[in-house]
């Protein structure tokens, strides 16, 4: 878990409260206080008055179907995702409405307006089309934070195609892995893109990949940086993106897509070293982005909105995509890193586009204050007026920073808790009715029935910790492992049947507010990022020199989590810095930078219970009493061995 026991209990004694400010109490989208008892009394009338503002081709016949534990949602309607992020904002003066604003980490920048947008996804889907993609075919994208990504997801959408859009930071195997359990025909990529001043091959990635994918006909390339190095194309399988769509017709008629038809596949990480392609449907998936869009970022027309996570990422596909696009908002997306080329970069895009709306994760706020307030300072943040947090706990020394000095005490903060799996937003305060805690996530969103409970599945009394769960299925919900409905079932819904298993660590406190405290299972989250630990340890046996190896997620004042290594090798290999370096690399090449060990421990043996498990637990207990430094990293963990001994007379004993 990312936060231990004695953090919970100070966390639960936080006093401090926030209530809405009297404006927003006034003016916001959701001001009705009887709203959240309403959709608790009829969620499902509720959702359907929320997908009713969406434009249907055909209306549903039935709201919900629940055939544990698949859920279909607006069962018989039939829709186009790219018609209702696009489309119908033409009808009005929104048309020349700015859809996309886009800033180049170079500091080059475009702007898209709905119009625009439209004309280039019909382009590019026109484009995908010619290359033989067909309604319910899987699209890989491979890209940088360019606006072709979005405008390849809606054209994917346009045209009923699914879209997998996989992290540019990936290493070649991850994108392999994901190709091929996708089954893709057709990948689309840049030649590269910027990263701290750096280039990502991010081509040459997708060639290096593709050795082992045959299946792949076509790979379209977006020229990004325009490096003559980078210019190597297949003939006949590579084409360049602005080749293919110069001729294309200027519009393309959106395919009636049913209610429960794939919109996209996203992986994810798990508890085994598999990564699992997460199914999302359109009619729910869409409700859902919309709906929470609308009520917990409180869109005006006027909004200038920057969620500020790749859309490699769940955060950027619901909110750099699908919610503000379907609400006719004007989204920021910015390509690159928040210290490129100084720190007060994501300060300075504020300044520049008068940002309205900010929302980003708590690894990044405490990086912020490391960096020192003099950042902010220089810069004009007078236009934001609400600013949200997501993808792990926020401790709240970070929730009172970023209230203090980039909200100046005027923005109410969102904590909001979701993942991959849910779509959209589930535990949320809502800025017109809910009285902010700093560090908790507050309440469930409307028509959300979250609970704490027990090994039992009972609810626990407030002050206690248990298993966050989801007690009624949501509109935004995944559908799906893709390929795999067995590991689905055994994932989610076999621990409490019928009830939705986070994998998350919760307590309530005595109004009724969620605390999460992290993840309970063998997932950790590293800077926001979501890691397997398996996979990093499958990655590590992978090297000839290991012969075991347990990882585990310590915790980390700025990340949240590190990951810590413990590793035994094969016989006659050595021990050595030079050894260790190569092991975060190997890991590095296998998954991604983002997946590089913090620490590696090499020991002899790695503690394990009489039945063989290895003890994690304690694992994370000397990894986080001990100061991991560079010279530390490289002795035998003979503690290991000491405190074996203690776990198991108290295993005998107990
Ligand atoms: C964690 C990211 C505490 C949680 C949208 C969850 C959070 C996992 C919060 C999902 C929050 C996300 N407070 N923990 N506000 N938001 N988490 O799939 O452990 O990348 O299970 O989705 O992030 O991560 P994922």
């Amino acid at each position: 878990m990312a936060l231990d026991e004695k953090t919970l209990d100070a966390l639960l004694a936080e006093n401090r409260t926030f209530p809405p400010p009297a404006d927003l109490a006034a003016s916001a989208n959701a001001r009705d206080p009887e709203l959240y008892a309403r959709a608790a009394a009829d969620p499902e009338g509720f959702w359907a008055a929320h997908a009713a503002e969406l434009d249907w081709f055909r209306p549903w016949d039935t709201v919900f179907q629940w055939a544990p534990p698949f859920a279909q949602w607006f069962v018989g309607g039939k829709l186009n995702a790219s018609y209702n992020c696009i489309d119908r904002h033409l009808r009005t003066w929104r048309r020349n409405k700015a859809a996309l604003i886009w800033e180049g980490e170079p500091g080059d920048h475009r702007v898209l307006t709905y119009q625009d947008l439209h004309r280039e996804v019909c382009r590019f889907a026109h484009a995908l089309r010619r290359l033989g993609v067909k309604k319910g075919d899987r699209v890989t994208l491979y890209m940088p934070m360019i606006p072709e990504l979005a405008i390849a997801m809606l054209a994917c959408a346009r045209l009923g195609a699914a879209h997998s859009v996989v992290f540019g930071g990936f290493s070649v195997e991850a994108l392999r892995d994901r190709i091929l359990d996708a089954e893709s025909h057709v990948v689309v990529t840049a030649d590269g893109g910027y990263r701290r001043g750096g280039i990502v091959p991010l081509k040459r990635n997708v060639d290096e990949a593709l050795k082992e994918c045959p299946q792949v006909k076509s790979v379209v390339v977006v020229r990004r940086v325009g490096h003559e190095s980078l210019d190597v194309m297949v003939d006949g399988r590579d084409h360049w993106w602005e080749e293919l769509v110069h001729e294309a017709p200027l519009t393309f008629e959106p395919e009636p897509m049913d209610s429960e038809d794939l919109l996209f596949i996203l992986y994810t990480s798990g508890t085994t070293g598999k990564p699992k392609g997460i199914v999302h449907t359109t009619g729910g998936y869409l409700t859902g982005t919309y709906t929470t869009t609308k009520y917990i970022f409180d869109l005006k027309e006027d909004d200038v909105f920057w969620c500020t996570a790749d859309i490699g990422w769940i955060t950027g596909h619901s909110y750099v995509v699908y919610g503000p696009l379907a609400n006719g908002a004007t989204v920021v997306m910015y390509e690159g890193a928040p210290d490129f080329p100084a720190r007060d970069r994501f300060w300075e895009i504020i300044e520049k586009y008068r940002v309205t709306i900010f929302y980003t994760a708590p690894t990044a706020i405490r990086t912020f204050m490391r960096w020192g307030t003099e950042w902010p300072a220089k810069r004009d943040l007078s236009s934001l007026r609400l600013l949200g947090t997501v993808g792990e706990p926020i401790n709240p020394e970070a929730w009172m920073w970023y209230y203090h000095f980039i909200g100046k005490e005027r923005c109410p903060i969102m904590d909001t808790w979701w993942q991959t799996e849910t779509g959209a937003i589930m535990i949320t305060p809502l800025p017109g009715l809910v009285t902010t805690k700093p560090g908790s996530a507050t309440i469930p969103f409307p028509g959300i029935e979250a609970d704490v409970v027990d090994n039992d599945g009972n609810p626990v009394p407030p002050g206690k910790g248990g298993y966050l769960v989801i007690k009624r299925p949501w509109p935004s919900m995944l559908r799906n492992i893709y390929g795999d409905p067995e590991r689905f079932k055994a994932q989610y819904w076999s621990r409490f049947p019928g009830v939705y298993f986070t994998g998350d660590g919760a307590r309530r406190d005595e109004d009724g507010y969620f605390w999460v405290l992290g993840r309970i299972d063998d997932v950790i989250k590293v800077s926001g990022h979501r890691i397997g630990t398996m996979e990093v340890e499958s990655a590590l046996v992978d090297h000839p020199l290991v012969a075991e190896a347990a990882v585990i997620g310590r915790h980390h004042e700025i990340k949240g989590q590190a990951i810590t290594a413990f590793v035994t090798l094969k016989e006659g290999a050595q021990r050595s810095e030079i050894l260790a370096q190569q092991l975060r690399d190997h890991v590095a090449a296998k998954i991604g930078p983002i997946a590089k060990p913090d620490d590696i421990i090499f020991t002899a043996e790695l503690p394990k219970t009489r039945s063989g498990k290895i003890m994690r637990r304690l694992l994370r207990d000397i990894a986080e009493s001990r100061q991991l430094g560079d010279t530390s990293t490289l002795a035998d963990a003979s503690v290991i061995e000491s405190l074996k001994k203690v776990y198991s007379t108290e295993e005998e004993a107990g």
